[in-house]
């Protein structure tokens, strides 16, 4: 099925279930022939929703300037990307990290576009406190908007 390099996108946003979504994207990537290596893209939305970040807040707020912020927001995507750059090294797999600021869903759908992806790995939940039954508002607007195919990785 797969004998041509594709590009697969996973979005992160540190939550349980985006590490689990990066899992079976870094063995989807992996699932290649010959010499045409996939290409896996990992993209954090930076938000301002302080939510989003729980446990790293309070490393994240407040700064005492741009630098301080700037390096917080360093420890932060280092953390954020752990997991992916680990997997993608052990396997082989060409990684590239990503990091944008904005509305998470509607970066996710413009970035893959703009890159040509063929393919968003995403998790049905994520940081958010609510339990949903199913999709949290990041998953459910990028699987009904996305111009591309979604991969929706359950909780
Ligand atoms: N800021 C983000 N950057 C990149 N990917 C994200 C971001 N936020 C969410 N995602 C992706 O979307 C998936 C689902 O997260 P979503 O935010 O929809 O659920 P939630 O946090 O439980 O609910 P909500 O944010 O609506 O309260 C995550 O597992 C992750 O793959
Ligand atoms: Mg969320």
């Amino acid at each position: 099925m797969l004998n041509f390099r594709r590009k697969i996108m996973v979005t992160v946003d540190g939550s349980a279930v985006s590490d689990k979504a990066v899992s079976e994207a870094v063995w989807l990537a992996g699932c290649q022939s010959g010499k045409f290596k996939n290409k896996l893209c990992a993209l954090f939305v930076k938000t301002d929703r302080v939510q989003d970040y729980d446990e790293m807040v309070a490393r994240w707020l407040p700064g005492r300037s741009d630098a301080e912020d700037r390096e917080r927001w360093q420890r932060i995507t280092d953390e954020i990307f752990l997991v992916v750059r680990k997997l993608a090294a052990e396997k082989g797999i060409d990684l590239e990290t990503v990091v944008v600021e904005g509305n998470p869903a509607e970066r996710i759908i413009q970035e893959a576009e703009d890159r040509d992806i063929d393919l968003l790995v995403i998790g049905s939940t994520g940081k958010g406190a609510v339990k949903r039954a199913f999709l949290g508002s990041v998953s459910a607007e990028v699987v009904e908007q996305a111009g591309c195919g979604v991969y929706v990785v359950r909780a």
